[in-house]
C-alpha cells in the first residue's frame, strides 16, 4: 500500500524566522533526566541558560525552540504523530477534512501545522502557558481556528462549554504528557470532551507504557483498551529525539479511535480522584 509521506514544514517556517541568537551549546552530560536538559544559547556574545522545559522563555524567542528541539536536538514527533493518525485514515477511508481537532499541549504549533497540511476542518490548540499561543499566532498564523489557555486538570465552566461546543471528533497531543507536563487527569478529560467515533492521536516515552510505570498512563490506557472505550488502531516506537548529550529517547505514537463515552468510574477515578491512581490493579 501507497503510506503517505510528511514532509518537515517546520524547516520552511524556521527559514522565514530570522533568527536573533547564535550558538547553541549543549551540556556533554548523559546523567541529565528529560525534565534536566538544558542548552546554552548566545545573545549579543553573552550566553543564556535556558531549560529546555521553561516552555514560555523558550517560545518567547522566535525560532529558538525549532532550532533546538527540531533541529539541534532532531525531534520528529509531530509529522510521527500526525502521519500514523493520516495513515489509519486512509486505511478507514476517513476524510481528514471532517476531523475538528484539539491539539492539546499545543506549544507554538508544531503539531498543529502539521493538522493544518493534513486538510482538517478545525483545530482549537488548548496550552497551559500564555506564551504558547502568542509563539502560535505570531509564527504560525492561521494554523489554529482557536487558541486556548488553559488547564486541562482544572477546566474553568466557559472553556468547557466551549470545548465541548466544538463537536470535537479528534483529540492529538504530541510531545506533552508526563515529565510535569500533561497529568492522566487531564488527558481523560481532553479525551472525555471527544465524542464516539472519534480519533485520538498522541506520543507517550516508551517507559510510560510499563508496567513498572508509576504516572498512571500505563493504567489508564491499559483500562480503558481493556473496558472497550478505546481501540488501539496503530502503534509504533520510534526515536523521538536526541538527548542533550546525543542518546536516543524513544516514544511511541498511538492511534486508537474513541468507541463509546467514558464512563462515571473511569472519570471519578482519573478525574475527579486523579490522586488515587496508583491503586488502580
Ligand atoms: C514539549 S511541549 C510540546 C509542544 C508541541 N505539542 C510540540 O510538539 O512541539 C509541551 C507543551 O505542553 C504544555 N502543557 C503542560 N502542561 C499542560 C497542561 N496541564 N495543560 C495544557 N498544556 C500543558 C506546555 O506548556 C508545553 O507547551
Amino acid at each position: 500500500m501507497n503510506r503517505p509521506q510528511r514532509p518537515a514544514r517546520w524547516r520552511a517556517r524556521l527559514a522565514e524566522m530570522n533568527p536573533t541568537f547564535g550558538r547553541i551549546v549543549l551540556p556533554d552530560d548523559a546523567q541529565l533526566d528529560q525534565d534536566e536538559e538544558y542548552a546554552d544559547v548566545e545573545f549579543d556574545g553573552k550566553l543564556r541558560r535556558f531549560r529546555l522545559h521553561d516552555y514560555s522563555d523558550l517560545y518567547a524567542i522566535r525560532g529558538l525552540y525549532e532550532t533546538l528541539i527540531y533541529d539541534r536536538l532532531e525531534c520528529c514527533s509531530p509529522s510521527r504523530v500526525v502521519g500514523l493518525l493520516e495513515e489509519v485514515l486512509v486505511d478507514f477511508g476517513a476524510d481528514p477534512a471532517a476531523l475538528r481537532v484539539v491539539d492539546v499541549g499545543a506549544g507554538n504549533g508544531m503539531a498543529g501545522d502539521e493538522l493544518d497540511a493534513l486538510g482538517v476542518e478545525r483545530i482549537i490548540g488548548v496550552d497551559i502557558v500564555p506564551a504558547a499561543r502568542e509563539a502560535a499566532l505570531r509564527d504560525r498564523p492561521g494554523v489554529y481556528d482557536e487558541y486556548l489557555i488553559a488547564d486541562l486538570a482544572n477546566l474553568c465552566e466557559a472553556d468547557e462549554k466551549r470545548l465541548r461546543s466544538a463537536r470535537l471528533n479528534c483529540l492529538v497531543t504530541v510531545g506533552a504528557l508526563g515529565f510535569g507536563d500533561i497529568p492522566p487527569a487531564a488527558f481523560t478529560k481532553a479525551l472525555d470532551m471527544v465524542g464516539a467515533g472519534g480519533w485520538l492521536a498522541f506520543n507517550i516515552r516508551d517507559g510510560y507504557l510499563h508496567d513498572q510505570d508509576s504516572s498512571g498512563f500505563a493504567k489508564l490506557v491499559q483500562s480503558l483498551g481493556q473496558r472497550r472505550i478505546i481501540q488501539l488502531q496503530a502503534l509504533q516506537r520510534y526515536r523521538h529525539r536526541v538527548s542533550v548529550a546525543s542518546e536516543p529517547l524513544y516514544y511511541v505514537a498511538m492511534v486508537a479511535r474513541k468507541l463509546r463515552d467514558l464512563p462515571d468510574e473511569i472519570m471519578e477515578r482519573w478525574v475527579e480522584q486523579p490522586s488515587g491512581h496508583e491503586k488502580e490493579t
